[in-house]
């Protein structure tokens, strides 16, 4: 088919790289000329893994092109993904301003009839709002023809997005009419070979099925965190309490580990515009509001322990960050814990090394004057991040950080602290090693000697 995918973002280009694997036809179309010209020169401006070989690949097969041009990059499509961003608004809702404009930009210049899709995560009645204006555009320019607006919610994690988008869970199809489900099975019939996972419903149904997912999906996390704040208290170890509960397949063992709070350009969002949602038809989301207010909680939770144990002053210490990202797998650090934690502590005049495989450059381009005056160092490795630290705190847990050399870095450090915001490490060994360990919602252990170096 011939496909057209606007945004060229984390959604957009593995949208478009992984139909062109499939052998369709493929433009895609970013407002951003400068990421037009890396991507045209094979380079992906994001860190996803796989990306850049799908990229190359149909580059060269010319299966994929890129343009900022959208009237030239719509010309010929049969479909049309809308894959632009839908952060959160002034009053928490999903701001639409990128999706209605793409509409307005859509109605002004197609010339044929074709199936508009949105796979941008918005509310309840946009796909409606869509049609109404990219068709309102066709009548103000005399055009008989008129568009079909479809929602297709994407739930690839970023990280492991081009798998997940070339193994789907599920594909959720929202359409209004039989030639428009029957389009976009056949488009997504090759990625569903083994098993049919294709979810027809209302457009309105799909729409919200994408919050209701990442909604459940932050209040497992917010639950599991709130558990901890329990278990903190009551000396239980909540990694003992996640493992109990988790074998139970009612419950499982997917998004009940206790943490430093979840980030990312999906979960606050979704959970926020979900909120306003919920206000605006007068119903109240008691729960939504709880798991947002315990993630915001738990976001600093990390910073009160780093102050605690410094008796109050951070002044002057030396702090070592492992972890940037949001998650493992990304270099995407929108709303990531890891911003909490340095806002705070470079405000209260601490230094931070921090390391991160491929998030330093974003914190570099965003803590710029700290990172001039050295308040700010970056680096790839864990453990020039430790040197002369007064204490190690793991906020994003990447592979390479999941079984460092203890001994070394005990002796690379000043203080042998380790907080430890995604209890991956087990305790009783990080002691062994002469550490003081603190995790989240587990009892403190160990001593803090200083060390050697
Ligand atoms: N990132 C994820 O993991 C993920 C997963 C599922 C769903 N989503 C949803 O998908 C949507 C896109 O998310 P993302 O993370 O890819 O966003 P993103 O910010 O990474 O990318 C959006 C891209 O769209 C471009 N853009 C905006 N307006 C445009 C226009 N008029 N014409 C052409 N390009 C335009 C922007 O320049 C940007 O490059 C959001 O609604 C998000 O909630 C994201």
């Amino acid at each position: 088919m011939r496909l057209s995918v606007i945004g060229a973002g984390y959604v957009g280009l593995v949208t478009a790289s992984c139909f062109a694997e499939m052998g369709n036809q493929v433009i895609c179309i970013e407002r951003d000329p400068f990421r037009v010209a890396r991507l045209k020169r094979g380079e992906v401006p994001i860190y996803e893994p796989g990306l850049d070989t799908l990229l190359k690949a149909h580059l060269a097969t010319e299966q994929l092109s890129f343009t900022s041009d959208l009237a030239e990059g719509v010309r010929d499509a049969e479909v049309v993904f809308i894959a632009v961003g839908t952060p959160t608004g002034e009053d928490g809702s999903a701001d639409l301003s990128h999706v209605l404009t793409v509409a307005d930009q859509l109605g002004r210049c197609l010339t044929s009839a074709c199936l508009v899709v949105d796979k941008s995560t918005v509310p309840v009645g946009t796909a409606e709002r869509v049609e109404q204006r990219i068709n309102q555009r066709l009548a103000e320019r005399g055009m008989t023809f008129r568009a079909r607006v479809a929602s297709n919610p994407e739930f690839l994690k970023e990280g492991s997005a081009v798998e997940d988008f070339m193994r789907p869970d599920r594909v959720v199809l929202g359409c209004a009419d039989s030639d428009s489900r029957e389009q976009l099975r056949r488009l997504y019939a090759p990625f569903l070979r083994n098993h049919e996972r294709v979810l027809h419903m209302s457009v309105r149904a799909a729409e919200f099925t994408k919050y209701a997912a990442n909604a459940f999906l932050a209040t497992k996390i917010s639950f599991m965190n709130e558990m901890a704040g329990i278990c903190a208290r009551l000396g239980v170890d909540i990694e003992d309490v996640r493992r109990g509960i988790g074998s139970d397949r009612r419950i499982g063992t997917h998004f009940i580990y206790a943490g430093c709070g979840y980030g990312g350009s999906c979960f606050p969002k979704d959970v926020r515009a979900l909120i306003r949602t919920a206000e605006l038809e007068g119903f109240e989301p008691g729960i939504l509001r709880a798991v947002e207010a315990r993630n915001a909680l738990q976001k600093t939770l990390l910073v009160q322990a780093l102050r605690e144990h410094f008796n109050g002053h951070l002044q002057g210490r030396v702090v070592a960050l492992w972890g940037l990202a949001f998650k493992p797998g990304t270099d995407d650090l929108r709303e990531a814990p890891s911003l909490v934690l340095l806002d705070a502590l470079l405000a209260a005049g601490a230094r931070v090394q921090a390391c991160d495989p491929v998030a330093c450059s974003g914190v570099a381009r965003r803590y710029e004057e700290a990172v001039t005056s050295g308040k700010l160092k970056l680096d790839e490795s864990p453990y020039a991040a430790v040197g002369g630290a007064d204490a190690l705190v793991l906020v994003t847990e990447w592979k390479q950080f999941r079984q460092p050399d203890f001994s070394r870095i005990r002796g690379l450090m000043r203080m042998p602290v380790l907080f430890d915001g995604r209890n991956i490490y087990d305790p009783e060994e990080i002691v062994g090693h002469g550490f003081l360990y603190r995790g989240i919602g587990r009892p403190q252990a160990g001593h803090c000697k200083a060390s050697a170096a």
